[in-house]
């Protein structure tokens, strides 16, 4: 029998919109050194640079952020940028910033909204990203989303004091739809 949900997608899983009324949650997760290593953070977080960030974002042509809900909690962000309309792609980051809600499906189903928002709604052919060589929990994500593994990006990543390797992945709109192919067409944004 075919599996109706092959990745394990959580229905109490959604993405919203990005606003500044977000920006408390995403101040306090920036503080967290593990998100702030991992999604390679240059700058010291405060609250009005994340107002700023949100608000530079949600004027951007070029980028598409979202909130990642559980239930009615705001839990991670989701966000496609750099978007190019000309080769259709764009660039995909992620995270989970309350501790208590990874590694349980909803990292994976926020980021499979995302992509079926860019896909289907957008008109994307190529979501890509960079994912630091040390952090296999986001790169068993990924790959299990379909991403590829495209590229090595020697000594670009700076964790821990030290440069490290960064991945470069790829996924194309005919592999995801390989791997997901009864989400094309829903509507996903709430
Ligand atoms: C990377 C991240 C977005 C993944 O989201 P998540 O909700 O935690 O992950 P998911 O539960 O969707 O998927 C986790 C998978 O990894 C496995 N996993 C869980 N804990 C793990 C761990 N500590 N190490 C490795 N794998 C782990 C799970 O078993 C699951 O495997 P499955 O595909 O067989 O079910 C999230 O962990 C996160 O925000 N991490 C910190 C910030 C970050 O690294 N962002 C990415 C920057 S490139």
């Amino acid at each position: 029998m075919i599996d109706p949900n092959p990745l394990k997608l959580r229905p109490d899983v959604a993405i919203v919109p990005l606003t500044t009324k977000h920006a408390p949650n995403m101040y306090r997760w920036m503080s967290d050194p593990l998100i702030r290593s991992n999604i390679g953070l240059r700058s010291e977080p405060s609250l009005e640079r994340t107002i700023a960030w949100i608000t530079n974002a949600l004027h951007d042509p070029s980028a598409c952020p979202r909130a990642i809900l559980l239930g009615d909690r705001h839990v991670g962000n989701v966000v496609l940028d750099r978007i190019d309309n000309y080769i259709a792609t764009a660039r995909l980051s992620v995270y989970i910033g309350e501790s208590i809600a990874r590694a349980s499906g909803i990292g994976r189903t926020g980021i499979c909204l995302a992509l079926v928002e860019g896909f289907q709604q957008m008109g994307l052919h190529k979501v890509w990203l960079t994912v630091h060589s040390r952090n296999f929990h986001a790169m068993n994500t990924y790959a299990r989303l379909g991403f590829a593994l495209e590229g090595i990006l020697r000594d670009e990543f700076w964790f821990e004091g030290q440069r490290i390797a960064a991945f470069y992945m790829g996924l194309l709109r005919d592999d995801f739809r390989q791997i997901s192919p009864d989400l094309h067409g829903e509507h996903v944004v709430r």
